[in-house]
């Protein structure tokens, strides 16, 4: 086993021999940009992990790894399209330094090249990743259009938000997980169990993303803070503020959701003391410890040495802690 840094450079080193701007440019720089921006890297890295975790050296599953993240990186650059979101990882979004064309067509040709990277896995294993990965994929899509939908929509419940990211957001992060199962060849119930851990870390990594886009720290948070409630979007924090305020403060929250003001200054102000003082901002900090701790619960029937065990859990708490 390795340690998750190590993981990530080894990863990166890998991305950094395949990266190529070929011809035509103007589809392939914004494609190298959006991958050479940074980001985490989670997603990758826990599919190496995965594949080490089964007992397969990690080299093997960088295909799957690249496959995934360049999937992820798609999906970010059509989501600030939708989202209208000016920065990402403190750079200017695809569809900003070029224009929405060239994001469209680069994020096509990213989705494309996520799947011909499978290519490069034999037989059985070749069809249960590509499996995977495209009933991932649709879920994905679906979840984004929720997601819009959403924004419209004023009888959206708890429950359609936490099914919403489940699909837009959490069934990748499973899918991460078991795709280096795949790859070792793990036991059914193990690439079952190892999913499900990644579903339920997914779920609170969402409510973490949401939670950070109206707190996070605007020097380091890499996109804008406030971009959800500029867009209207119902979160985990909107739908609790909702239910856990006053009528007249409840109307008030609906009347912000429902105006666009060139200047969001004030709105998203206002927004977040109804966050805040609705006691939303703390239940939302509570549902990312439950969902987390579901996710350990889930890791502990695993049938793997302690050790392992261990790095995965570390790998979920380090995601509380963050604040990018
Ligand atoms: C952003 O994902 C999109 C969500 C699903 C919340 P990350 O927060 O993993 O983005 P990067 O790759 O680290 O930039
Ligand atoms: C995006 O959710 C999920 C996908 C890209 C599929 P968000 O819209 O919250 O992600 P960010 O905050 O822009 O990274
Ligand atoms: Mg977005
Ligand atoms: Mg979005
Ligand atoms: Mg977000």
């Amino acid at each position: 086993m390795h340690t998750i840094a190590q993981y990530r450079d080894a990863f990166l080193e890998y991305l950094d021999t395949t990266l190529e701007t070929k011809e035509p440019k103007n589809l392939y720089e914004p494609i190298t940009y959006i991958l050479n921006l940074g980001g985490k890297r989670l997603r990758p890295v826990l599919v190496l992990m995965s594949a080490e975790i089964f007992d397969a050296p990690y080299q093997k599953a960088l295909q799957a790894a690249l496959a995934i993240e360049v999937f992820h990186n798609f999906s970010l650059v059509h989501d600030d399209i939708m989202d209208a979101a000016p920065i990402r990882r403190g750079k200017a979004t695809v569809h900003e330094k070029w224009d929405l064309n060239t994001g469209i067509l680069s994020g096509d040709a990213m989705l494309i090249n996520a799947y011909q990277l499978f290519e490069h896995y034999e037989g059985s294993i070749f069809k249960e990743l590509a499996q995977l990965f495209t009933k991932t994929a649709i879920q994905v899509c679906e979840g984004q259009q929720y997601d819009i939908d959403f924004e419209s929509r004023e009888d959206v419940e708890i429950e359609d938000y936490l099914k919403m990211i489940e699909y837009k957001t959490a069934v990748l992060v499973g899918a991460s997980l078991q795709m280096g199962a795949i790859v070792a060849g793990a036991p059914e119930d193990c690439k079952r169990s190892v999913y499900q851990y990644g579903r339920l870390l997914g779920i609170a990594f969402q409510l973490q993303d949401d939670y950070l886009d109206a707190f996070g720290n605007p020097d380091t948070f890499g996109k804008q803070v406030g971009g959800d409630i500029i867009e209207n979007k119902k979160t985990f924090l909107y739908l609790k503020a909702l239910e856990n305020s006053e009528r007249n403060e409840a109307s008030n929250l609906e009347h912000l959701y429902s105006i666009s003001p060139v200047d969001a200054t004030g709105k998203i102000e206002a927004v977040k003391l109804i966050f805040e003082q609705s006691g939303a901002a703390e239940l939302t900090r509570a549902e990312i410890k439950k969902y987390t701790k579901e996710a350990f619960a889930i890791l502990d029937k695993i049938e793997i040495p302690e050790d392992k065990k261990s790095l995965l859990r570390s790998f979920g708490s380090s995601l509380m802690e963050r604040e990018v």
